[in-house]
């Protein structure tokens, strides 16, 4: 069974759900270990089962040394693949790390994707462009924003009268089903 770590900035929702996942077989893997970027993420509470520890940016230098300090936690719970799961902070991959760290936009990539495309930003992003579809990319993570393979893309059409938060929602319920199936896929492959 892969040992898996959360990275988490926010609710944990995504984490939550793959940690389900794992729990009722979907996804061969055992989380281990939750770092949240910060103490207020609400996933804290909602992971509470799992071992967690928080790590904040403004304690360190700069982001490989932040990275770094992830790592060890990841490294020393026995995790050999790391999801990012709302993770908000720039996280620098060392070559020990690359092609082990998956992450899941709220977009479509590359596209949506980018410095400053997070959260509700992609979302007015699509709207504004009068896009007719969105959705949300399981991909692996390298030193690049949003840039990394892709591994999953699941797609929902733009409705009129869509609002952000209308099609946050659509797009979230997708990433509910497309993080699961990307990581146990990631995960057979990887035997
Ligand atoms: C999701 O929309 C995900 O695509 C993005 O951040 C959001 C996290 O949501 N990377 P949650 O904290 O998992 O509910």
């Amino acid at each position: 069974m892969t040992k898996l770590a959360f990275f988490i900035s926010g609710t944990g929702g995504n984490a939550l759900n793959l940690a389900r996942a794992c729990k009722d077989g979907r996804v061969a893997g055992e989380p281990v270990l939750v770092v949240a970027s910060t103490p207020k993420a609400g996933g804290l509470a909602r992971l509470e089962g799992i071992p967690s520890q928080v790590v904040e940016r403004s304690a360190f230098k700069s982001d490989e040394a932040f990275s770094e300090v992830c790592y060890d936690a990841a490294e020393a719970a026995g995790a050999t693949v790391i999801c990012l799961a709302g993770w908000l902070k720039r996280l620098w991959v060392p070559k020990r790390w690359e092609g082990r760290i998956l992450n899941i936009h709220p977009g479509l990539l590359p596209r949506f994707g980018g410095a400053g495309m997070y959260g509700m930003h992609v979302h007015r992003a699509v709207l504004a462009a009068g896009e007719r579809e969105s959705g949300c990319t399981v991909h692996l993570v390298d030193n690049e924003f949003d840039h990394g393979r892709v591994l999953l893309e699941r797609r929902v059409p733009v409705l009129p009268g869509d609002t952000a938060e209308t099609l946050q929602a659509r797009v979230y319920a997708e990433e509910m089903k497309a993080y699961p199936e990307a990581l146990a896929a990631f995960l057979r492959e990887r035997g």
